[in-house]
């Protein structure tokens, strides 16, 4: 199995792909590191950077060899092992600098097809999803403010005991790394079309490896099958929403679903935006009420619709990931435009069948 895990530099990409190759027991590919050590290897015999004649005749010469070892791939320049000197700004610049070469990128093309070949690997970079790994099973696209990512950054270099950049200049080296990626001409970073996009300015590294992981679960099959469901009833002039499920996340997972019926048919949402949202209340059915009116401001102020809902409910406090995509009018053809909504006779049972049953009646 291929993940590929795209995405502008400081969204996080390495340590979830690390992670989530952890807990799935699969290798990580991390495609950066091959431009980096084509970069390192030409800084260290003096070829400029900038000069993409050398750096393509460089490359005739096949210096670059990748090598599994001890579970993580290690890479060589003439039989140097650069892995350990790849990680400096200097380096991150001029590997910035040789990615917008033809010759680099047809030859790393083949390197990474070779590499990721009958493996399960999870890939992280900036075009593994759009041109290495057009077939690739589950493809993610992290991003993050470029403010936040500077920060991040920033802690890093602190961690490592760097102190002579300061948060601008990370910033601006952000941005003008961007910018080339975003802009060179072969095989720009940009979103594959059928990724699952995650923004990750606001949410933990943990919170972000269990959405992915909840991602390869839900489209490989692998989940527990659950007997939840989701309906509808009427209590005089209004509708009721009941969802049912295993556990009470769950039938509140089913709730929301049957919210989301009221709209349009779920079926017709292709879930590939990430929304996350929380709440503290001291009740279920209040933290119930948060969850219904939480999808219903983010549909009216973002102009989303949900079909996939991933909630995590513990004492007095709520976690739910929403997944969904911006109303299309052709597509969706919504029943009723959201602005708002109230909910009336709350309430969260289990059932004598050891079902959980969260319901309640909804104006919209
Ligand atoms: O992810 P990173 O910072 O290690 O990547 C270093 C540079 O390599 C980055 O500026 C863009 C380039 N790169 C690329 O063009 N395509 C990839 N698949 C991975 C990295």
């Amino acid at each position: 199995m291929i993940i590929t895990i795209d995405g502008p530099a400081g969204t996080g990409k390495s340590s979830v792909t690390k992670k989530v190759a952890e807990r799935l027991n699969m290798i990580v590919l991390d495609t950066g590191a091959l431009y980096r050590a084509i970069a390192y290897g030409a800084l260290t015999v003096g070829i400029d950077v900038n000069d993409e004649a050398k750096i393509s005749a460089l490359l005739l010469t096949n210096p670059l060899e990748v090598v599994f070892w001890e579970g993580s791939f290690h890479y060589f320049i003439e039989d140097f092992d650069t892995t350990m000197y790849l990680r400096t700004q200097e380096v991150a610049n001029a590997a910035s600098i040789v990615s917008t070469y033809d010759a680099v990128r047809s030859y790393l093309l083949l390197v990474q097809k070779k590499l990721a070949d009958k493996k399960n690997v999870v890939c992280e970079g900036r075009d593994m999803g759009t041109t290495v790994f057009p077939e690739a099973e589950i493809k993610i696209y992290l991003t993050a403010s470029s403010k936040e990512r500077a920060k991040r950054r920033f802690l890093e270099l602190m961690e490592q005991g760097i102190t002579r950049l300061t948060l601008e200049d990370l910033s601006n080296d952000i941005e003008e790394r961007d910018r080339r990626d975003s802009t060179r001409k072969n095989s720009p970073l940009k979103v594959p079309e059928d990724a699952f996009m995650i923004d990750t300015t606001h949410l933990t590294l943990e919170q972000v490896v269990d959405e992915v992981i909840f991602l390869v679960k839900e489209e490989s099959g692998l989940h527990e099958p659950h007997l939840g469901y989701w309906e509808h009833f009427t209590h005089q002039a209004d509708v009721g929403i009941r969802g049912v499920g295993s556990t009470p996340a769950q039938a509140f997972e089913q709730a929301a679903l049957a919210l989301t019926a009221i709209i349009t048919e779920p079926g017709l949402i292709t879930p590939k935006t990430l929304v996350s949202v929380t709440a503290a209340a001291d009740t279920d059915e209040l933290l119930l009420v948060d969850l219904l009116n939480a999808i219903i401001f983010e549909m009216a102020t973002k102009n989303l619709l949900f079909s996939r809902f991933h909630v995590t409910l513990l004492p007095g406090f709520l976690r739910a990931s929403l997944w969904g995509e911006p109303v299309n009018r052709e597509k969706h053809q919504p029943a009723v435009e959201i602005k708002g909504a109230t909910y009336h006779i709350l309430s969260l049972k289990q059932r004598d069948d050891g079902l959980w049953c969260a319901e309640c009646v909804v104006d919209v």
